[in-house]
């Protein structure tokens, strides 16, 4: 099989730092994830971030297991080379160990080859534990956690003060040591995503987190711009998709009015003759055949 189609693994991710940028995006389905796959993303993360982006909450917080179960087997169809994370969501690894085991199993049922988990205090540590106790890989996520949304008191950057810049670092040894393969930062200062990629052992994913981050990610729909919610400084947007999905609906409005689609010749079938039809409906009835152009 060619190199190119071989699955990239969790110790390949880890074997990346220092030595290649890792590149990731997120999907939601099988077009999307079949489309970031053949564009070389090395991760294609199925996040709650399409409680937002796919299903207009305001939030990712109304998301279930189910939501996440579901779009994660559509984006799994699609991936045929790169690793597939599913993204815990909210409640699904907050109430117990044995429920953030079970929960996490189910990802790895629905295709995807590991999991991450927002956050880094003690009892995330526990329930990370556990989950990489039943081998499935876990990738952490500190800084902006979109989960904390309400406790953190909006979307905002994150370790701005020396004590919660302290606590990060904290938080990221922590993953390291409990043995996530990677950490995505979000929404913090560079310097302090710089110090704390030079520190971990594992990979550093940035979004938000600036340049020195052994890796990046982006939101689909963002990078594509199809979602036209509110755009975060740290996203840059590679293409106005959404404008040009508008302009193609609006052409086949305006050919559908004005009788131009379908085309008799292009979008049309035809009977052999007017006779195969006469012998289906009947003598009496009158057949006009479009005439061939
Ligand atoms: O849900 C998501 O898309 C994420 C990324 C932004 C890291 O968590």
């Amino acid at each position: 099989m060619a190199d190119t189609l071989k699955r990239i693994t969790v110790p390949a991710i880890r074997a990346m730092k220092g030595e290649k940028r890792i590149g990731m995006i997120t999907a939601y389905d099988f077009p999307s994830a079949k489309v970031a796959d053949a564009a070389g993303s090395d991760i294609i993360l199925v996040g709650d971030s399409l409680g937002m982006v796919v299903l207009g909450y305001p939030d990712t917080l109304s998301v279930t297991v189910d939501d996440m179960l579901h779009h994660t087997r559509a984006a799994a169809r699609g991936a045929a080379r790169a690793l597939v994370v599913g993204d815990m969501p909210y409640l699904s690894y907050h109430v117990s160990v044995e429920e953030s085991v079970r929960n996490a199993g189910r990802f790895i049922q629905a295709g995807a080859q590991a999991v991450k988990v927002e956050g880094g205090k003690a009892s995330r540590i526990r329930a990370i534990e556990a989950i990489l106790d039943a081998e499935i890989p876990v990738m952490g996520h500190i800084g902006l956690t979109p989960q904390s949304v309400n406790a953190l008191g909006g979307f905002k950057l994150q370790g701005k003060n020396l004590g919660d810049a302290r606590r990060l670092v904290d938080e990221a040894l922590a993953l390291d040591q409990a043995g996530c393969f990677s950490i995505v930062l979000e929404c913090v200062p560079s310097e302090l995503a710089a110090m704390i990629t030079e520190r971990v052992s594992i990979p550093t994913i940035g979004i938000g987190a600036g340049p020195s981050c052994d890796g990046q990610v982006l939101v689909f729909h963002d990078l594509l711009g199809i979602y036209d919610g509110h755009q975060a400084k740290f996203v840059r947007r590679y293409a106005n998709i959404a404008d040009d999905m508008r302009a193609a609906i609006e052409h086949y409005l305006t050919d559908v009015r004005d009788g131009t689609f379908p085309s008799d010749e292009k979008e049309s079938f035809h009977a052999a003759s007017a006779d195969d039809l006469r012998a289906l409906y009947g003598e009496g009835v009158v057949i006009e055949m479009p005439k061939a152009k």
